[in-house]
């Protein structure tokens, strides 16, 4: 199952109550509108102009299409979309974007009509224009020449300004690229996430991104340089093979166990860098925005951090791994930061931090071991019951242990006692690994208990995307367990992630439509 799942049906979910709270259809018997009505509007407005209620807090914003500006299309650049291309997305939807899938929810009669209605929105579209598919050929064998080939095309064709040399978005021109009809900023693609790309992962996907531009977007269409004879049809596949391998093979799974690996007779990883590592596998846990606790953070740069583990019987080393395309603070991000400030924090008033804000990342274990499933609240912990914290920043040496109560009591001890951090950022990519000894003197430490699965949650912020504080990127809770010498069953928890991302698809909803009932007043308290 794909990881980016959880976060499209929570997004759904929201969608439908947004739909059955405050928009019903009206009156009339056209099936593609009332099915927009009660679907799409919420997004994408009543009129089809992406202002729907819940508009403000995404972003990419969603669709206007009274401009007929469609990105995923079969159709050369700036031409419009065939019928099929638009059923194609309503089916699979954006990933990557807040925007569903529809695939199993909406009958065949309904996304027909749909299409037609959409169209309907634009003067562009006419009976007399059939927009036609280009011809993308089949896919090339792939080899390490053909791989070598597509790096090299990588490099001249200067994928990498915005893309970066590793392709995780951090390329020179990415803090300053905006969206071509609103202006506002967007993210140069993760290309070592293919499930996230808008129009699907796959190689032909790519390529025909490649052909076909993405409207509307800075990302430029390789077709010219292929009616140039600049590069050669082999050259542009060589290029898509090499995109595609920059992603895993398989889009990550859910996992709910990080596995600690024993080592018996090798030493633990002494660094970040430390090549041990390479042979502990990883788990990836995907992260959302905080939407809780106000004030609320719609757009989290860090959509998933990878989690290794390690201990050797006396300490226990993690090293968690991201993309996040700088080093914040970073002035070369100061405009991107205050843009995406002001865009996703348009009228609630929150007391914005002056100041840098660091990249940071917390890892949360509860300071008692729960019986059953009583767990602390996930943001932080509880009055009854707390939670123990690593915390690391960008910008300060070393790493700070501590506990809290809630969001906003954390307390931590003085500086590294029992807890040593090594973090590097390299090509978009920050490591952070921390050590500490299984077992401390410290009465305020949790003890690490070997062969039981102890619950572990994430924090991450990227200081230059505008987050510090409750706005930033959190995950459920996961589990951690330490393997012992002879193996032992791990106890599987049900899937506390999925329940999550749709409690907070629920919350954007519930938020968006007391904010529209309230005619765009502060909403201050907590939702739940
Ligand atoms: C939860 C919000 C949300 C809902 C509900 C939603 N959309 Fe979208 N939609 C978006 C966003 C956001 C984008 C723009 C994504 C981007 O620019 O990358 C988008 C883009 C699109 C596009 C443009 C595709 C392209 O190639 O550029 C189409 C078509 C579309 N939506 C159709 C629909 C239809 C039909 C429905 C109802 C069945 C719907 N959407 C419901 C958020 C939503
Ligand atoms: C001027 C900046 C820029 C350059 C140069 C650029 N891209 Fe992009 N690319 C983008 C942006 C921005 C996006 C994200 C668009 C979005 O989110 O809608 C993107 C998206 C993508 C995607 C994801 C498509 C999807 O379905 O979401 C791929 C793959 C990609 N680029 C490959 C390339 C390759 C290969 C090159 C070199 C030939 C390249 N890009 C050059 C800016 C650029």
């Amino acid at each position: 199952m794909m990881a980016a799942r959880p976060m499209a049906l929570a997004v759904l979910f929201a969608a439908a109550a947004l739909a059955a709270g405050d928009l019903s259809a009206q009156d009339g018997d056209d099936l593609g509108e009332v099915t927009y009505v009660r679907w799409c509007a919420g997004c994408h407005g009543v009129d089809g102009t992406g202002n729907g209620p819940g508009a403000e807090y995404m972003l990419p914003r969603p669709r206007d299409f009274t401009l007929a500006l469609y990105q995923i299309r079969t159709t050369a650049n700036g031409a419009l979309p065939t019928d099929d291309d638009i059923l194609a997305i309503i089916d699979r939807g954006m990933p990557g974007t807040t925007m569903p899938g529809w695939e199993n929810l909406l009958s065949d009669d309904e996304k027909e009509a749909l299409v037609e209605y959409l169209k309907s929105f634009s003067r562009f579209f006419t009976p007399d224009e059939v927009p036609q598919p280009l011809d993308f050929g089949g896919a090339t064998r792939v080899n390490a020449d053909v791989l070598a080939e597509g790096e090299a095309q990588y490099q001249a064709l200067e994928c990498w300004r915005c893309h970066g040399n590793e392709g995780r978005g951090d390329g020179e021109s990415s803090p300053t690229l905006t969206d071509d009809v609103l202006d506002f900023p967007i993210r140069a693609a993760d290309l070592t996430e293919n499930w996230l790309f808008n129009g699907g992962g796959e190689v032909e996907d790519i390529h025909r991104r490649m052909l076909t531009g993405l409207d509307g977007t800075p990302m430029p269409t390789q077709a010219d340089l292929i009616t140039a004879g600049i590069i050669d049809e082999d050259q542009l596949w060589a290029l898509a093979h090499y995109v595609r391998s920059l992603s895993p093979d398989d889009p990550p799974g859910i996992t709910e166990v990080v596995r600690g690996v024993l080592f018996e007779d090798a030493p633990l990883p002494s660094s970040v860098n430390d090549e041990a590592w390479l042979d502990v596998e990883r788990a990836y846990l995907p992260l959302v925005g905080q939407i809780i606790v106000s004030p609320r953070w719609f757009d989290p740069r860090v959509d998933g951090v990878w989690v290794q583990a390690a201990h050797d019987g006396e300490s226990v080393a993690v090293r968690v791994s991201w993309s996040d395309p700088n080093n914040s603070p970073d002035p070369e991000w100061a405009d991107w930061k205050s843009s995406i400030i002001s865009l996703m924090q348009p009228k609630e008033g929150d007391p914005q931090d002056e100041g840098p804000t660091p990249d940071q990342l917390m890892v949360q274990f509860p300071m008692q071991m729960p019986e059953g499933m009583e767990m602390p609240f996930f943001l932080r912990g509880d009055d009854s019951r707390s939670v123990y914290l690593w915390q690391w920043q960008s910008d300060r040496d070393g790493a700070l242990e501590g506990e809290a109560r809630g969001f906003g009591t954390e307390a931590f001890q003085s500086e590294g006692e029992n807890l040593t951090v090594d973090a590097s950022h390299a090509d978009g990519e920050w490591q952070v690994m921390f050590t500490r000894r299984l077992v401390t003197d410290d009465e305020a430490d949790l003890d690490f208990v070997t062969g039981e699965a102890i619950p572990m949650a994430l924090f991450a912020w990227d200081g230059d995307n505008g987050e510090s504080g409750t706005r930033g990127a959190v995950s459920s809770w996961y589990f951690l367990f330490l393997e012992e010498a002879t193996p032992t069953t791990v106890y599987v928890y049900p899937a506390l992630a999925m329940l999550l991302t749709f409690l907070l698809g629920i919350l954007v909803v519930r938020s968006a439509q007391k904010r529209e009932r309230e005619g765009g007043e502060v909403v201050s308290e907590t939702a739940i």
